[in-house]
């Protein structure tokens, strides 16, 4: 059966679970599953389901996506109404600033994240310097009519997989938790979208990345999983013990037909 995501994002996993979950499947389960590049978590919730027992430790960048996974899709806060999603309130919501997270409650950063996401155009999360929201609003899809927006609110309330461990911040903070025969998931921006909104993720980032598994998770007997655009399997060959590159066809006008690689390390 195949999972759907609970949010569209760009570079969700959703078509290519199956060829992750072969290497996955290798490991015991018995450590610590940990994933520092969480978007739409549709391989954690596939974990969830494989491995019931795991502790799972998941984080991303984006704090509003956090705030999503953690209080709306494990539904710990108020269900949707009508006004949250009144041209008031998306207003409201796309001129939130990054900085003024902390002073909303935990149910607005989990709405604002859904709300901007679902009425944008192409469902794309694009936002400014300040982090107010830049992609401009689907006005078409009908007629921009609140009470879409509030179906899509209430199909993804509390289907969450599981009250885990989240974390915001950069991918090294959550990587850096992992221990001897724990399972590390890095599934890093691709330059397609430029890491997303503001976010930067060019060669110094892939380069620390890089190091961070040669010199940090393979000593340490951490199982290593990356899926990269295909030409970077230049530098992790070097690495990886198992690998397959993937043709993946264009996903309509907007993408073309680009080649996914897969590397494994395991201890
Ligand atoms: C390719 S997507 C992950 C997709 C995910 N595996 C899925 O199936 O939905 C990359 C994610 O990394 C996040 N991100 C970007 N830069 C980051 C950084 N420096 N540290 C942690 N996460 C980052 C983005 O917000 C985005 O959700």
């Amino acid at each position: 059966m195949t999972i759907k995501p609970p949010f569209p994002w760009n570079g969700a996993k959703t078509r290519i679970l199956k060829d992750l979950m072969p290497f996955i499947e290798q490991w015991d389960g018995k450590g610590k599953w940990i994933e520092p590049f969480l978007g739409t978590g549709i391989v954690s919730r596939q974990i969830a389901e494989t491995y019931p027992d795991s502790q799972q430790i998941l984080g991303d960048l984006n704090p509003w996506l956090i705030a999503a996974h953690q209080y709306w899709l494990n539904g710990t806060v108020e269900p949707p109404t009508l006004t949250d999603v009144s041209p008031e309130k998306v207003r409201l919501y796309r001129n939130l600033q990054d900085n003024e997270f902390n002073s909303v409650s935990e149910r607005d950063q989990a709405l604002r994240f859904l709300v901007c996401l679902y009425s944008a155009w192409g469902n794309r999360w694009q936002t400014n310097e300040d982090g107010t929201f830049a992609t401009p609003i689907n006005t078409a899809r009908n007629g921009g009519d609140p009470r879409f927006l509030l179906r899509r609110l209430e199909e993804s309330y509390g289907t969450g997989w599981g009250k885990h461990s989240y974390q915001h911040g950069n991918w090294l903070l959550t990587a850096q938790q992992a221990t001897k025969g724990d399972f590390v998931y890095l599934d890093s921006p691709y330059p397609e979208t430029a890491g997303y909104g503001t976010t930067k993720w060019d060669l110094e980032d892939w380069s620390l990345m890089y190091d961070w598994v040669k010199t940090v998770a393979i000593p340490n007997e951490v199982f290593v999983l990356v899926s990269n655009p295909g030409t970077m399997h230049l530098l992790w060959d070097y690495l990886m013990k198992e690998s397959i590159k993937i043709d993946m066809p264009s996903q309509g006008r907007s993408t073309r037909p680009r080649v996914e690689y897969i590397g494994f390390w395991k201890p």
